[in-house]
């Protein structure tokens, strides 16, 4: 059976692309295949920090899972450092993975551009997240398409391993491959690329009605509708039509098609009923997120039961690894 597996830094808020384009597919799977979800701390310390500010993100971000619908009593949700086979792992890649294939990884040419000084962990990100699929032999990864390249490269990994360490014809690890939704690039609300943490252009899974309305009320719409009487073209209207398909229900979505194409609703119309689907789906996620942060012993006991059972699992893989490479 297949096993899934996925993570997402706390380095910051859990924001509606995360929701979109990862987590809303995962409390989707959860129930159907052994599934691991993760808050990859390890990951998110690449980038400077304060170590308060890391360990309230890191809790927060499990709050926000579980409130989005996670439910420990169908996956394994834990925290990446209390399991701490995934950096031993990630030595043993760092042996068998190409500077090369690290070096063309866009995220990394990306990054690497905006900073003075480059540090080895951000070259070589994409094999701690190798090692985290891997030591789960999840062969599914359900993510957002900035993730494809990452996952092209657990694959190089898991062939690379395979073909030194395992028998030909019966392969150790799967080659893990990405789970991709309809909502798998979320623009963000400056309509210029996609929502992210680092670009400051996010809707918070958490933010109040009135918070997100005060978002929406000055996004980007369709440039060719200056007036209210100008007819529109909804493909031209990424950020408030993307998020309709994403929120609102079938009959809405045609709604916004007819009434921006003939001029209808101006887009503050139509901003508003997008607002009315995001709080339908959005208000119980943020109660429930209100009630775990006022029990902390529940978040504490699911995390210490996630870290685990990931960790038998962990060990286990390691100690095959190791056997089969002549560490042990
Ligand atoms: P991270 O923390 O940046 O994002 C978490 C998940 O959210 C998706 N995502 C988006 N999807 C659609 N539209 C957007 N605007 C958007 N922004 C983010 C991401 O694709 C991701 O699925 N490297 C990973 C974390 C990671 C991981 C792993 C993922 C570490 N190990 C192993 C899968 C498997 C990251 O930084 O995601």
């Amino acid at each position: 059976m297949s096993r899934i597996f996925s993570g997402i830094q706390p380095s910051g808020e859990l924001h509606i692309g995360n929701y979109l384009g990862a987590v809303r597919n995962w409390v989707a799977l959860q129930a159907h295949y052994e599934s691991f979800f993760c808050v990859v701390d390890y990951h998110a310390i690449i980038a400077a920090y304060a170590p308060e500010d890391l360990r309230r993100r890191t809790r927060e971000m499990a709050i926000s899972l579980l409130a989005a619908g996670i439910d420990p009593a169908h996956c394994t949700l834990f925290v990446q450092s209390r399991v701490p086979e995934h950096t031993e792992l990630q030595w043993i890649f760092n042996t068998i993975t190409p500077l090369g294939e690290l070096e063309r990884q866009v995220a990394f040419k990306e990054k690497s551009a905006r900073q003075e000084q480059v540090m080895a962990g951000l070259l070589n990100y994409p094999v701690l997240q190798a090692a985290d699929i891997l030591l789960y032999h999840a062969d599914r990864v359900p993510v957002g398409e900035d993730q494809v390249q990452h996952l092209e490269l657990s694959r190089v990994i898991a062939r690379n391993w395979n073909s030194r360490f395992a028998p030909e014809g019966d392969p150790y690890f799967p080659e893990p491959k990405p789970e991709l939704t309809p909502t798998r690039r979320i623009v963000g609300l400056d309509g210029n690329a996609k929502m992210s943490k680092s670009l400051g252009n996010t809707i918070a899974l958490l933010e109040t009605p009135d918070e997100i309305w005060a978002k929406l009320r000055p996004a980007v719409t369709d440039p060719a509708r200056v007036k209210k009487t100008d007819p529109g073209n909804p493909d031209n209207c990424p950020v408030i039509f993307g998020l309709h398909k994403a929120f609102s229900p079938a009959a809405t979505i045609a709604e916004v098609e007819t009434n921006c194409r003939a001029a209808g609703w101006g887009c503050v119309d139509c901003k508003k009923s997008l607002l009315e689907h995001m709080n339908a789906e959005l208000t119980p996620i943020r109660t429930r997120a209100q009630a775990l942060t006022e029990q902390p012993s529940l978040v504490d006991a699911a995390l210490d039961a996630g870290a685990e059972k990931a960790r038998a699992v962990a060990q286990q893989t390691l100690r095959h690894v190791k056997a089969r490479m002549g560490l042990d």
